[in-house]
């Protein structure tokens, strides 16, 4: 019999030092407290070997009727999923669930219609109440876990917001999907859920070298590193209670939809109305660019054929300086709508400015895992992405007008105007 059985183990194990010192040992607590041990240690070992039994009959065929919820679908990258999914998997039941914060905007989701398909909710992922309610009423099949806070600069500046919902929100959800599921036996499907996270983990690369889904984590920023507890506690679940869980690492995004904090729509905004263009440092930063559809695609394919327990790193083998990316953009507007009033290319707003605190210098990808395992390869370059994007910002121009208004004012001037 292992030792732990052992009552006098437990009488040992549980006396305990009184104020004036002495040790005392309390019988009724050593009676109870095997009781709650085995008693937790049976449940959780019911949720494992339940989800085991549901991972065997998951189905390859995604294309049966599902119920997904969606968390932060208001966002960048959320709406642009959900507007896949929408288009992609006509069965499928999609619950967004949003706070609508600065970042979240239901125009991003203009044209899709509430109905048999798609419930918008307006909440919080740390709302306990709301999703117990949401899980038990929809009865969840996916959860593909977008929310968070996601901007570096505001991290720093703010963290508190970022700890609150990228880490307890993350663990709030990870508790209402196991409680849900756990209980289930009448679920056909095995249940998923995918956190979606980001490259900033694995901290900053040299001049060489790429993130592999073993790269120990390194996070530099608070940013990044709630984003790295949150994968954490994700991994913890599968691990700990079986609980069918992915994670995805992917690199910066760009494409229609992106909130003008993050540097691509930024610069277009500001380039469009001949304001500086503020590139931090030296501009050398590199980062590895990902057109969102591509993003979007490769989480559908983890959807449909990634294996519980994994990690995917996501990336667009395209490593770019963000000087040359913000070249890129003037180049292609003074091509697009001509060069400033004043007849000058727009390069000539390049304003170098103080350097991001803590400013990770490089990310790439290594994507073979995902792509060996998976098939998934981007499909837009990064050049015909960069099109794509601008095209779709001019003709958009309500939406940036509309998002920049406000309190977007007030973060501006706090960010820049004494940089
Ligand atoms: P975003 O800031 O554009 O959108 C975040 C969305 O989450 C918003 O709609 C917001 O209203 C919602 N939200 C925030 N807090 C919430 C809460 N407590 N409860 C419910 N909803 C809440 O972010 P994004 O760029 O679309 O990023 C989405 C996810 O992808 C994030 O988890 C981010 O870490 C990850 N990611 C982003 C990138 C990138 O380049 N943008 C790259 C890799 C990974
Ligand atoms: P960002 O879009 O904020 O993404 P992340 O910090 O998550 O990579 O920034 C991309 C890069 O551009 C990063 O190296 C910081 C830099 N940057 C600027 O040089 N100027 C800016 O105004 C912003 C927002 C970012």
């Amino acid at each position: 019999m292992h030792p732990c059985w052992c009552p006098l183990f437990f009488r040992r194990l549980l006396s305990f030092t009184t104020e004036n010192g002495f040790v005392r040992e309390g019988w009724s607590v050593p009676l109870l407290a095997p009781a709650l041990f085995v008693h937790s240690v049976m449940r959780i070992e019911k949720d494992r070997f339940f989800f085991r039994e549901c991972n065997k009959k998951r189905q390859k065929d995604m294309d049966n009727q599902k119920t997904v919820l969606v968390t932060g679908g208001c966002g960048f990258i959320g709406a642009n999923f959900v507007r896949l999914l929408n288009q992609e998997k006509r069965s499928w039941r999609l619950i967004n669930l949003d706070k609508l914060t600065y970042a979240g905007n239901l125009q991003n989701l203009a044209g899709i219609e509430e109905g048999e398909n798609y419930r918008f909710v307006k909440g919080d992922i740390g709302d306990v109440v709301l999703l117990e309610s949401l899980f038990t009423e929809e009865r969840i099949d996916i959860v593909v876990h977008f929310a968070a806070e996601s901007h570096v600069d505001r991290s720093i500046t703010g963290p508190a917001d970022f700890i609150r919902t990228n880490i307890v929100g993350t663990f709030t959800l990870l508790e209402a999907a196991r409680n849900a599921w756990m209980d289930d036996s009448s679920r056909v499907d095995a249940p998923l859920f995918l956190h979606v996270s980001t490259d900033e983990v694995y901290g900053s690369l040299g001049e060489t070298g790429f993130f592999s889904e073993t790269t120990p984590f390194d996070p530099r920023s608070p940013y990044s590193a709630s984003k790295a507890s949150s994968d954490h506690l994700v991994s913890a679940y599968y691990h700990t209670y079986g609980l069918p869980t992915i994670i995805t690492n992917c690199s910066n995004n760009y494409g229609p939809y992106q909130f003008p904090e993050k540097l691509i729509p930024l610069i277009f905004n500001n380039a469009m109305q001949g304001k500086k263009l503020p590139v931090y440092g030296d501009g050398k930063n590199i980062r590895d660019w990902l057109y969102v559809v591509d993003h979007c695609q490769a989480i559908v394919a983890v959807l449909e054929k990634g294996r519980p327990g994994r990690r995917y790193n996501i990336g667009g083998n395209n490593e770019k300086q963000n000087k040359d990316v913000v070249r890129l953009i003037c180049d292609t507007l003074d091509r697009k709508v001509g060069l400033l009033p004043n007849g000058r290319p727009r390069t000539e707003l390049i304003t170098f400015v103080s350097d991001r605190l803590g400013h990770d210098r490089r990310y790439a990808i290594d994507a073979t895992r995902i792509s060996e395992e998976l098939g998934w390869q981007p499909a837009i370059s990064f050049e015909k992405g960069i099109e794509k994007t601008i095209d779709w910002y001019l003709d958009n121009r309500e939406w940036v007008a509309a998002v920049v208004d406000g309190s977007y004012r007030d973060y501006y001037r706090d960010m820049y105007e004494n940089r």
